[in-house]
C-alpha cells in the first residue's frame, strides 16, 4: 500500500498524518509506504512546523526528517490512496489533477471515522500549541481506524 496525505502547506497537518500512519503501520507489521504533500508550494523543501515536530515527538513519533513538497497530478498514479485534510484540499486536488483525477482513490481523512460527513482536520497554522494537540488526536484516531479496517479486510479474505 502506498498512501499520500495531503493538506495545504504540507508543514502542519499532513506531516503529522504521514508520521502517525507510517508509525502505526510499522507497529502492525504492514509494509506500507506513507508520504505527504501540500496543494501549495510556499513551504516546499522545508521541515514540518516546529509545533507539529514537538507534538509528534511527545507522542513518540519522529517527523523531523520530512521535507515539504507540492502535490502533483501524477500522485494519482503513484499512490493507492490519497487522504486530504479538508474540503478545500479536496477541491484543490481535483483542480490540479485534470484527467488523472480518480474519485475512487481519494477521501477526507475524517470520513474514515465519520463516513460521508466531510469533517475537516482544522488548520492549526494560525493558532497556538493546543490546536496542534487537537489535530494530533483527530489524526491518531483516524489512523487507528485505517489500520483496523485494513486488518479486518485481510482477515475476511483469508
Ligand atoms: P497545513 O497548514 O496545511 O496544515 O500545512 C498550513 C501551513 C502553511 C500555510 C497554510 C496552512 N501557509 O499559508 O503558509
Amino acid at each position: 500500500m502506498r498512501i499520500l496525505m495531503v493538506c495545504l502547506g504540507n508543514i502542519c497537518r499532513s506531516p503529522l498524518a504521514e508520521g502517525v500512519l507510517q508509525h502505526k503501520a510499522g507497529k502492525a507489521g504492514l509494509q506500507w509506504s506513507v508520504e505527504s504533500a501540500g496543494t501549495g508550494a510556499w513551504h516546499a523543501g522545508e521541515p514540518p512546523h516546529h509545533l507539529s515536530i514537538k507534538v509528534a515527538k511527545l507522542n513518540g513519533v519522529d517527523i523531523s526528517n520530512q521535507r515539504a513538497r507540492q502535490f502533483v497530478k501524477e500522485d494519482f498514479l503513484n499512490y493507492d490512496f490519497i487522504y486530504v485534510m479538508d474540503s478545500s484540499n479536496y477541491v484543490d486536488v481535483k483542480h490540479m489533477s485534470g484527467t488523472l483525477w480518480n474519485e475512487a482513490k481519494i477521501d477526507l481523512l475524517l470520513n474514515t471515522l465519520y463516513p460521508g460527513e466531510n469533517r475537516a482536520v482544522p488548520d492549526p497554522w494560525y493558532g497556538k500549541e493546543d490546536g496542534y494537540h487537537k489535530v494530533y488526536e483527530m489524526i491518531d484516531a483516524a489512523c487507528d481506524r485505517i489500520i483496523q479496517k485494513h486488518t479486518q479486510e485481510i482477515r475476511a479474505t483469508k
